[in-house]
């Protein structure tokens, strides 16, 4: 079996984020058939302009689309800010969509927040305008998320545990579809 290359991105660059902890988590589950890197810049990425979007585009963002490219799938892991997107984790995206990284690029999302749902809705419909489209399966919304992990980054909440198993076990299955048909 081949491991599949991940890129982990948290919606939250706060230090001690839950969602950073999630996505050490999901690694940690998903060993045997994944290496998942963390994308921890998100917040160093400039605010996105068009009119750099050209031959004059940052060398942080060159970079943030190269790791992109260079992996199998991509994990998105946020909490809702104010009912929607993080603006850090929107901007980053928006640096993707002329140069099409996320295009029929295996992505899977989880929201990790209080609550999420309308947060988890209005990036699904973001992921499906840059032909990211995860399945059902490759959706994961964890309200109450604080509640559901530990210090050291161990899902305390079975079904969680469950849940998360399923979403690696299908992204997998997805990156290795994807791999075969191109
Ligand atoms: C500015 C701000 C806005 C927030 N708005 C929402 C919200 O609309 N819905 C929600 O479920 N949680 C909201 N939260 C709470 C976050 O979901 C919660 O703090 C989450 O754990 C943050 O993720 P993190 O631990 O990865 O930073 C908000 C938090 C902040 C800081």
């Amino acid at each position: 079996m081949t491991k599949k290359k991940v890129l982990g991105i948290s919606g939250s660059t706060r230090a001690n984020s839950t969602n950073r902890q999630y996505i050490l988590a999901f690694a940690e589950i998903a060993k045997e058939t994944m290496d998942v890197e963390l994308f921890e810049d998100i917040a160093g990425l400039p605010a996105f302009n068009p009119d750099l979007d050209n031959e004059s585009v940052p060398d942080v963002v060159t970079s943030f689309r190269k790791k992109i490219r260079g992996v199998d799938g991509v994990l998105i892991c946020t909490p809702e800010y104010a009912m929607g997107i993080p603006g850090s984790l929107k901007n980053a995206i928006d640096w993707t969509v002329s140069s099409c990284e996320f295009s029929h690029k295996p992505v899977a999302l989880i929201t990790a927040s209080t609550s999420g749902s309308k947060g988890h809705k209005a990036l699904i419909d973001v992921l499906n305008v840059i032909e990211a489209i995860p399945a059902k399966e490759e959706q994961l919304l964890i309200p109450f998320a604080k509640t559901k992990i530990d210090e050291s980054n161990k899902i305390k909440d079975p079904a969680t545990f469950e849940q998360l198993r399923d979403l690696a076990h299908q992204f997998y299955m997805k990156m290795t579809e994807a791999n075969s048909a191109s």
